[in-house]
């Protein structure tokens, strides 16, 4: 029991801190939107895959507590990431492993297509879609712009939910973490 409390923990402080790598790499900043390309959201796509709900949750708002003093957002602070016209992105990557979890569950296929989907639309579809909302009640321009411009996002984000599966289903493979 507390031994696999220990473990719960070292998996939930193990993905974090994959996140927060993640969030070294330099982010590539767009010139007419001003969210920029990341790596860091395949970090929290694989939270929700590998985690779970509870333990995926965890596991971002411990990005966001050691983001409060080292820049754990492509070389931002938390405070800059929750002000920014991009935080829309990065308070909806809180509800992915909830959403992720969910649709495992609900739809407990093994069916790696299936699965796939429902990664993309938790980890994909609803961040941004979510972030282009913020976005335009942020900058002041059309819903229909930001979500027009918020899908030049759609392409590498689909193949970060395609390689966080991967890895997710390699290692759970190697060792079970119980995703619940
Ligand atoms: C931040 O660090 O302030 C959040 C950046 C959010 C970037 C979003 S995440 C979804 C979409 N895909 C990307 O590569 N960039 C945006």
């Amino acid at each position: 029991m507390q031994k696999s409390r220990i473990q719960n923990n070292l998996n939930i402080a193990l993905i974090s801190t994959v996140i927060v790598i993640l969030g070294f790499i330099p982010p590539i900043p767009l010139g007419f939107i001003p969210v920029p390309l990341v790596l860091q959201n395949l970090g929290v796509m694989l939270a929700g895959i590998l985690l779970g709900a509870k333990k995926g949750t965890i596991a971002i708002i411990l990005v966001f507590l050691v983001g409060i003093i080292i820049p754990t957002f492509s070389g931002s602070l938390t405070l800059a990431a929750i002000t920014s016209p991009s935080s829309g992105y990065a308070i909806a990557w809180l509800f992915v492993p909830f959403f992720t979890s969910l649709g495992l569950q609900k739809f407990p296929i093994q069916n790696s297509y299936s699965q796939f989907f429902i990664v993309w639309l938790a980890g994909v579809l609803f961040v941004d879609l979510t972030g282009a909302l913020w976005l335009a009640y942020a900058t002041q321009i059309s819903i229909y712009s930001a979500i027009l411009s918020s899908m030049i996002f759609i392409p590498g984000d689909t193949l970060k939910a395609f390689i966080a599966l991967i890895i997710a289903k390699r290692l759970l493979k190697i060792k079970p973490m119980s995703n619940v």
